[in-house]
């Protein structure tokens, strides 16, 4: 919608202090979740007799939703109480989705549940077979739908070409099993629903890093696993598609950063390699990716990659940063 539009506010509240704008019956709050509320309606925490035409310039971008199907729909993401799990969560949540949030990490699961305006907290680990069927068990003893599958649980754990059979097959459960087990169980009731699914790779899959043979080897799958069951579910009118992030802002990748010598260096270093920006992806861009794939604005799209990187992976360097080997502009993408 264009930013000069004029809008007619049916309602405007204040929430916990909070100035929440109410378009059309539903209303987005300056915390992160979605509120829906009857056209017209407050449900009492509107200030008496506040309502009328209300000029709106260049806000709506910032608040318009995608309009997206996910109203309703029943979301499972795995690895969700952190990172990109925790906001493809908020934003699945902001369409007015039922979020799953499947993980390991019970007090951050919980908290995000909480912050959630329809969320359930199933903690688990998904590294064992049983805990996916369960899962998925649950979810449909509860919704009687599963509408998507968020595969985004995973660590790069570092497992080596050095480090052997045992501690590889190790990471293959930890980045892998759980994507397939999943989906196995959850395929019924994804064709039930016409559903879709998720994956989250990685840049290693395409790019390697040299001393993480599991993770390589499982988000190198996902990216095949991604086409084979497109391939799979097309027939059923099941999606399948992944986002692959590079460099993102997470607690895993903050893991990493504290663990150099010179953290503040190292993340200098990393932000230097991105050319759009100079800086890591936020949680919530590849959460917006994700939202777009799982929704019916990609209806006809499956068997998709979507990098949501800041360029990191296409893009020639030469052209970007601080290297202008082929005179490049001083701020990177500008040729001179
Ligand atoms: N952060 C990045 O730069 C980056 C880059 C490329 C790909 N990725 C991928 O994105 C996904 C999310 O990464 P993140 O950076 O948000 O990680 P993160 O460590 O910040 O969060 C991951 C969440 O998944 C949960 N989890 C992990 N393994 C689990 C298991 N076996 N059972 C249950 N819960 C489990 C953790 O408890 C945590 O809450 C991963 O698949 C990762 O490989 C991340």
């Amino acid at each position: 919608m264009p930013g000069s539009l004029s809008l007619g506010f049916r309602s405007l509240s204040l929430l916990r202090g909070v100035l929440i704008l109410a378009i059309g019956g539903e209303a987005r709050a300056g915390f992160d979740g979605w509120i829906r509320l009857p056209v017209g309606s407050c449900h009492g925490a509107c200030p008496q007799g506040v309502t009328g035409r209300w000029e709106l310039r260049g806000y709506l971008n910032r608040v318009s939703r995608m309009q997206t199907d996910l109203a309703g729909k029943v979301v499972v993401v795995t690895g969700a109480a952190r990172g990109i799990g925790a906001a493809a969560a908020r934003a699945f949540s902001r369409e007015g989705a039922w979020v799953v949030l499947v993980d390991r990490d019970a007090q951050a699961g919980r908290l995000l549940e909480r912050s959630l305006a329809k969320a359930v907290f199933i903690e688990t680990d998904l590294t064992s077979e049983t805990a996916c069927e369960q899962v998925v068990e649950k979810v449909v003893k509860q919704f009687k739908s599963l509408d998507v599958l968020v595969n985004n649980a995973g660590v790069n754990d570092s497992v080596s070409l050095e480090a052997g059979p045992a501690a590889f097959s190790e990471s293959l459960k930890r980045n892998l099993l759980h994507v397939y087990n999943l989906t196995h169980f959850a395929r019924e009731a994804l064709v039930t629903a016409k559903g879709s699914i998720v994956n989250v790779s990685s840049k290693v899959a395409e790019t390697g890093q040299g001393r993480t043979s599991g993770y390589a080897a499982a988000k190198g799958a996902i990216h095949a696993l991604t086409r084979e069951w497109a391939v799979a579910l097309a027939p059923q009118g099941v999606r399948v598609n992944c986002v692959v992030p590079a460099e993102c802002d997470t607690d895993q990748y903050q893991r990493w950063f504290a663990s150099q010598p010179d953290p503040g260096a190292a993340r200098a270093g990393v932000e230097r390699l991105v050319p759009l920006g100079n800086r890591l992806t936020r949680p919530d861009e590849v959460a917006d990716a994700m939202v777009f794939l799982a929704s019916m604005r990609a209806s006809h799209m499956t068997g998709q990659f979507l990098y949501v990187d800041g360029g990191y992976l296409h893009l020639d360097r030469g052209m970007t940063g601080e290297q202008r080997k082929w005179g490049g502009g001083a701020d990177g993408l500008k040729p001179r």
